[in-house]
């Protein structure tokens, strides 16, 4: 019946919820253990930090670390095994994303259907779980570098893998920013994520 379908799983509800809950501690704390060794010119104003001082922050972030990576994983795999992912996000077509994207500049894409994501979506959300990858392999290059030589080696070295470290967190709470203005926009899908109908 109309209103009363399942569009979100509970079991995704849960993960996109926890994935929120982990990746603003992270953000947080991140930010206050960047601020003990500045890799730009530039500091996080403390009051955006979480955790007090580094120490605080460190513990914040490694507690954080495992409920995105399990969560994570277990969102991927429950995507893949369901065919999920390959329903909702794939294809992705060069010209229905030029399309959605010029439609969505003039306030003029389509949620008429709220169990297909447009093209700008998928593509937007395909990011951020490429990048969300991007993040936990860097991050576990500057946490354990000497456990981890090939995978540091890939990343260019300690050094270099701070700085993809803090370009790929950057690009996260690009995604995050964008993806609470449109939430606003249509307020309907924050229900649907909610109740899942
Ligand atoms: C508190 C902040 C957040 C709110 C209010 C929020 C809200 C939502 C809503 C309403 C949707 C459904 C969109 C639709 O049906 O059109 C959604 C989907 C999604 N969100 Fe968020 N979100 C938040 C944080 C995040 C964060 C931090 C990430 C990742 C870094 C994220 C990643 C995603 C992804 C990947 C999807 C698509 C999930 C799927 O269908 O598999 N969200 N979010």
């Amino acid at each position: 019946m109309k209103g009363t379908r399942i569009i979100h799983p509970l079991w995704l509800r849960l993960t996109h919820w926890f994935n929120a809950l982990a990746v603003i501690v992270l953000v947080l704390s991140g930010w206050r253990i960047y601020n003990a060794s500045p890799i730009f010119p530039f500091r996080i104003p403390d009051g955006l930090t979480l955790g007090g001082w580094l120490g605080g922050a460190l513990l914040w972030h490694f507690a954080a670390m495992w409920l995105l990576v399990l969560n994570g994983v277990a969102y991927l795999a429950l995507n893949l095994l369901s065919g999920r992912l390959r329903q909702r996000f794939l294809p992705l077509r060069p010209g229905e994303m030029v399309a959605d994207f010029l439609a969505a500049l003039s306030g003029r894409l389509a949620h008429a259907d709220p169990s297909r994501y447009n093209a700008v979506q998928k593509l937007a959300y395909l990011f951020v779980m490429l990048d969300s990858i991007v993040i936990v392999v860097s991050g576990l290059v500057v946490w354990k570098s000497v456990q981890f030589p090939h995978l540091r080696e890939l990343l260019g070295g300690f050094d270099s893998a701070r700085v993809v470290h803090f370009f790929a967190m950057a690009a996260l709470v690009g995604f995050f920013l964008v993806h609470i203005v449109m939430v606003a926009l249509v307020p309907r899908t924050l229900v649907l994520m909610t109740r899942g109908r």
